[in-house]
C-alpha cells in the first residue's frame, strides 16, 4: 500500500454563483454544479459567503448543505453574522478568511497572530459544535506555529503569491514562494496539523503542489469554472443548434 496519503479535491461554486447573479435569476445553479462536480470526482464542495453576498447567497448555502452528498466546507469572514448562519447550517467544515468588502477575491492570509484574541472564540465555538475549522493563512512559521496554538485541526495555506509569481514568469519570486509552501506545509505538519492549500491553482500548479505530501485537500474554483466553459460550450451549441434544427423541422410538416 501507498505510504502517501490520499490528496482530496474541493470545489468551489462560487463563481458559478457570480454567472448566475450576472441576470439575477436561478439559473446556472451553483448547488447542480455541485452535485456534477461530485460526480465528477470531487471529495467535497467549498463556498464562501461573503459579507456583501456578491456570489454564494444564503439559500445557497442552505440548499448545498441539505442537497450534496459530500461534506461542504463553508468559508467565511469571523463576525458574529456568519457565526450565526454557520451554526445553523452545520457544515462539515469552516474555513476562516480574511474579508475586504472592496478586494476581487481573498487577497491574503488571515493574520492569526495580530487578532488571536479575536479568532480564538470562533474556533472554539465552531468545534464545540462538531465543525471542523480551518485557518486560512500564508505560510509563515509565525502564522503556522499560532494556528496550531489556538488549536484549530486544519490550515489552509494561501496559494495566490506563489500562482501569480508562476503565472507572471517572475522565476525568482515563484521559487522562493514554493519554497514558503513547502517548508511552512512541513512545519504545520510536524505541530499536528493537517494542510489544505488553494487559491488560484490550475492544472500545472495544482499537478505540482500534488507532489507535496504533507497537504491533504486542494481547494480550487475560478480556474475550474473558467475552463468548463470551453470544455463544455461546443457541447451546448450543438445541443442548441439540434433544439432550433427540431422546432424549424416541426414548421416545415406544418406548412
Ligand atoms: N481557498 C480559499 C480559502 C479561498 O478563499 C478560495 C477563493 O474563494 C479558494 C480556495 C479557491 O480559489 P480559486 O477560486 O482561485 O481557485
Amino acid at each position: 500500500m501507498s505510504k502517501v496519503p490520499p490528496l482530496r479535491l474541493g470545489v468551489n461554486v462560487d463563481h458559478i454563483a457570480t454567472l448566475r447573479n450576472a441576470r439575477g435569476g436561478a439559473r446556472p445553479d451553483p448547488v447542480r454544479a455541485a452535485k456534477l462536480a461530485i460526480e465528477a470526482g470531487a471529495d467535497g464542495i467549498t463556498a464562501h459567503l461573503r459579507e456583501d453576498r456578491r456570489h454564494i447567497r444564503d439559500d445557497d448555502m442552505a440548499r448545498l448543505k441539505a442537497e450534496i452528498s459530500k461534506p461542504l466546507n463553508f468559508e467565511m469572514a469571523a463576525t458574529a453574522d456568519m457565526l450565526r448562519i454557520s451554526l445553523a447550517t452545520k457544515p462539515h467544515a469552516v474555513c476562516l478568511v480574511p474579508e475586504r468588502r472592496e478586494e476581487l477575491t481573498t487577497e491574503g492570509g488571515l493574520d492569526v497572530v495580530g487578532q488571536h484574541n479575536a479568532l480564538a472564540p470562533f474556533i472554539a465555538t465552531l468545534s464545540d459544535a462538531g465543525i471542523r475549522v480551518s485557518l486560512f493563512i500564508a505560510a509563515e512559521p509565525r502564522q503556522i506555529e499560532m494556528a496550531a496554538k489556538l488549536k484549530a485541526p486544519v490550515i489552509e495555506i494561501h496559494t495566490g503569491a506563489w500562482c501569480d509569481a508562476v503565472m507572471d514568469g517572475h522565476a525568482a519570486k515563484a521559487a522562493a514562494e514554493w519554497e514558503r509552501i513547502v517548508t511552512g506545509a512541513r512545519l504545520a505538519r510536524s505541530a499536528g496539523l493537517e494542510v489544505h492549500a488553494g487559491h488560484g491553482l490550475d492544472y500545472a500548479t495544482a499537478e505540482r503542489i500534488a507532489a507535496l505530501p504533507d497537504i491533504a485537500e486542494l481547494n480550487i474554483g475560478y480556474y475550474m469554472v473558467g475552463e468548463a466553459l470551453f470544455v463544455g460550450l461546443a457541447e451546448t451549441v450543438r445541443t442548441m443548434r439540434a433544439a432550433m434544427d427540431r422546432g424549424r423541422a416541426r414548421a416545415e410538416t406544418a406548412t
